[in-house]
């Protein structure tokens, strides 16, 4: 039988493995005989993993030492943690879904990456909107600094902390959308692919979160188009795996919508449109707010 997927005894690195979406990949990446190395602040529990990594992603020095633990030639890394920012405030919530993956693919894997490799994110369609000029105005001086700290110092330089945890989700979701499109002209030379899947709403550990921020159940699943259900966490896992293997071999900088066609049919006008967040509007608005 031919290995189409070609993980077998790859080194593969998955952040987020201990729950849902990134416990779903390793799993998949253990059957398909990668050497799965899981990275998450809670105990990851996947049998036939080559090493669970205690990680805090929000701390710098956490993540030198978990790669520290790494073999020094990684195959594919698997950037899937993260938190919806109902628990954590707006600076801590960028530093986790967005700084972490940043510095990983900036100051780590170009040196531990070769031709061959690849790197797909877990984003999310409520970044939806990331290619308007109103929020790539607020996003893209973090994106484009430099470091842990210049990504940390710019965004302290603005008006975002002051935001709530929550905002800092859908901040963070643009920017890696639009991120991934970046990062994969810097390693497109090297013969590298860099892509993200978007999921749309998903039964995970985040759920009960996510259904509070969504305003109920019913709400939240609203937008989950002619599927009418979440998704299952085996649902984001199997097309992460694929855009990182051989199998998409001719496809980098796709963001791929996993969401029933929801985005979709809203873009094609066949749905009534989700409008998405103005990051903008919501500066200027705190702006007015403070004046007062
Ligand atoms: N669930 C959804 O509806 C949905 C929709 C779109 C996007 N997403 C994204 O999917 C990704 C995976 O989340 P999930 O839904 O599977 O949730 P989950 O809570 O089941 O998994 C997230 C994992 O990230 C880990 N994590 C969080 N903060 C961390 C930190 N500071 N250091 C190390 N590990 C940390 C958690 O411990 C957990 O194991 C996230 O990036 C999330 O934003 C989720």
């Amino acid at each position: 039988m031919k290995d189409y997927f070609g993980y077998s005894g790859k080194v593969c690195v998955v952040t987020g493995a201990a729950s849902g979406m990134g416990k779903a990949t390793a799993e998949m990446l253990v059957d398909l005989g990668a050497q799965v190395y899981g990275l998450d602040w809670a105990e990851v529990k996947v049998e036939g993993i080559a090493k669970y990594i205690h990680t805090d992603l929000s701390q710098k020095d956490s993540i030198d030492q978990a790669f520290g633990e790494i073999p020094a030639h990684i195959d594919s890394f698997f950037g899937i943690a993260g938190v919806s920012g109902s628990k954590t405030d707006f600076v801590t919530t960028t530093k986790i879904d967005l700084i972490s993956n940043k510095y990983i693919c900036e100051e780590i894997l170009p040196s531990r990456m070769s031709e061959g490799g690849s790197i797909a994110f877990i984003t999310s369609t409520g970044g939806n909107g990331w290619e308007k000029e109103g929020n790539k105005n607020v996003y893209l001086p973090i994106v484009q600094a430099n470091g842990w700290d210049g990504a940390v110092e710019a965004l302290n330089k603005t008006l975002l902390p002051h935001l709530p945890g929550t905002l800092g989700y859908p901040f963070s979701k643009l920017a890696m959308n639009y991120y991934t499109i970046q990062l994969q002209a810097t390693y497109a030379p090297k013969g590298i692919r860099v892509n993200a899947v978007l999921p749309g709403s998903t039964d995970t550990g985040l759920k009960d979160e996510f259904t509070a921020m969504a305003g109920g159940e019913e709400a939240l699943l609203s937008h989950t188009g002619y599927a009418k259900r979440l998704a299952e966490s085996r649902e984001m896992a199997e097309p992460i795996v694929f855009l990182n293997s051989p199998m998409a071999s001719y496809i980098s900088g796709e963001l791929l919508r996993v969401d029933y066609a929801c985005t979709a049919e809203e873009v094609a006008g066949l749905a009534q449109p989700v409008q998405p967040i103005d990051l903008t509007a919501v500066l200027e608005h705190i702006q007015k707010m403070g004046q007062k």
